[in-house]
């Protein structure tokens, strides 16, 4: 990561919320600490609630952990607050004059951290006030998923920011793909020729992406019922970006373009599941008590986890099954790539009453644990020809080298202006091309989702997705049962 050049101003719109006070503005104060941000850098939240400046920044100062009273100070001084209706246009005359006042370079990122129905009004009201028009500096717009809670309103989306700004300054953020782990997914394939030879169809049976959640909805039961539900809320986006990084080709550079053109033609491969696969390739369920949680509508179909079963029709990968699942209130937090490959054309190693040779597993831990694991048979010491499971283990980083944080890196791209990272809108519209037709036949059916205990790993009938006895979830990076066989 290298220093900013440039000069610039942070504009967070919704900064009060969440999202800006436990990410966005620790980010923002990583990037200072680690000398990231040039001297004038000034960073404004935006919000309905009043602030005077001082309180504004000991609200802030509540959510940095740092032990370093001066680099604390010094980060504080960077930023400033701006009351008011996000939708009246007052307030963007108080902004422009906050920019003409503060902003070296006159280069800005607007940040929308605020409910999806906030994104085109705040857009209009920047454009009407000229706050979007680069004269003499870039102006950015950093857009939270999601994007759209379907296809046809990610088009309206689209319309009403592509009238008002270029797509080059169009950010469309997913914290995941700026996790380490899920970074590492493309060094994992493109830096390593030992994979790649058996990466497609002949090697490989089928992958598993899981992202396992202990928390519920932590205070966000009026968007997560109305805008959410498992699959807008981690499908959509997040478990679909893994899939692409895992499954597209290798792309001709890492510049934007190249890796987005790749992943899009993944995206627009998978094979949109019909009403008659639904029952067979798709399971929603409510965790129990959902229904009583405050701000959950009576009756609420959301789902609180979903699988899907999918495929890439596609020449490496016609066939392969692919399931995603996520849920919250499940058993532990977990989130993980697991790759089985098939069985050797013959079981040479499997003797009379014994257990078959088990299949090799590649497991890629993404949090909590940040690994690489190989599992493989090898045969147990002693006279007789005996086999067993044992995984052969990387961890990822080195013991004292800090881990950053996903927003830490994508606000850094921002800066730079470096697209890669961020979702291009074709890769959006696959994105909802996959998951439409699943939500219209869930919203069609009459019946309530399935319902799973707190602390469980989903409901029993997500096991059955897998069609086949011998295809199961893998639920931990540790080799399953150690089993053995014997000659
Ligand atoms: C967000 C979802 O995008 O990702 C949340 O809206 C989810 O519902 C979160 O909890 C999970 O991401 P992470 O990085 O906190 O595991």
């Amino acid at each position: 990561m290298n220093c900013a050049s440039e000069s610039h101003a942070y504009v967070i719109f919704g900064a009060t919320g969440n999202l800006a006070m436990a990410k966005l503005l620790p980010a923002l104060y990583q990037l200072h600490s680690l000398g990231h941000l040039a001297p004038d850098v000034r960073i404004l939240g935006c919000g309905r609630t009043p602030y005077a400046q001082d309180s504004w920044r000991a609200e802030v100062e509540k959510h940095l952990q740092t032990a370093d009273a001066a680099l604390l100070d010094s980060f504080l001084q960077r930023i400033d607050y701006l009351a008011g209706n996000l939708e009246d246009a007052a307030f963007y005359q108080a902004l422009d004059a906050w920019m003409g006042a503060s902003v070296c370079g006159n280069n800005v990122i607007f940040y929308l951290s605020v409910s999806p129905e906030f994104y085109v009004p705040i857009t209009i009201r920047l454009a009407q006030a000229g706050l979007l028009v680069e004269r003499t500096g870039w102006r950015r717009m950093v857009i939270e998923k999601p994007f759209g809670h379907d296809l046809q309103s990610a088009r309206d989306l689209q319309h009403e920011l592509n009238t008002r700004l270029d797509e080059e300054q169009i950010y469309r953020i997913d914290h995941y793909v700026g996790k380490e782990s899920v970074q590492n997914l493309l060094v994992l394939r493109f830096a390593n020729m030992i994979l790649e030879p058996l990466w497609n169809r002949h090697y490989i049976d089928h992958v598993q992406i899981t992202h396992a959640e202990t928390i519920g909805l932590d205070g966000r039961a009026n968007y997560y019922d109305r805008h959410g539900g498992a699959t807008r809320d981690m499908i959509q986006s997040h478990l679909l970006q893994v899939l692409a990084l895992l499954a597209m080709e290798p792309p001709v550079s890492l510049e934007a373009e190249s890796l987005r053109d790749e992943k899009v033609k993944v995206l627009r491969s998978i094979r949109p599941l019909g009403q008659p696969q639904l029952a067979s390739h798709a399971v929603r369920a409510q965790y129990a008590g959902y229904q009583q949680e405050a701000g959950v509508a009576a009756g609420s179909h959301t789902e609180t986890y979903a699988a899907l079963k999918l495929y890439v029709d596609n020449w490496r990968w016609r066939d392969v099954p692919f399931y995603l699942r996520t849920g919250k209130r499940l058993k532990e937090r977990r989130s993980m790539v697991a790759v089985r490959f098939r069985e050797p054309p013959m079981q040479l190693f499997q003797g009379s009453g014994a257990s078959a040779v088990h299949p090799n597993w590649l497991l890629i831990g993404i949090q909590p644990d940040d690994v690489v694991q190989m599992e493989i048979s090898a045969k147990v010491p002693g006279q007789e020809t005996r086999t067993r499971q044992i995984s052969m283990d990387a961890s990822v980083g080195n013991p004292g080298e800090r881990k950053a944080d996903a927003y830490e890196d994508l606000l850094m791209d921002v800066i730079q202006g470096d697209r890669s990272l961020f979702l291009r809108y074709d890769e959006v519209k696959a994105a909802w091309n996959v998951v439409d037709p699943v939500m219209r036949g869930w919203a069609d059916d009459e019946r309530p989702p399935l319902q799973y205990p707190v602390g469980s790993w989903g409901p029993k009938a997500a096991d059955q997705i897998f069609g086949q006895a011998d295809r199961e979830w893998r639920q931990t990076l540790s080799c399953n049962d150690k089993p053995e066989s014997k000659l």
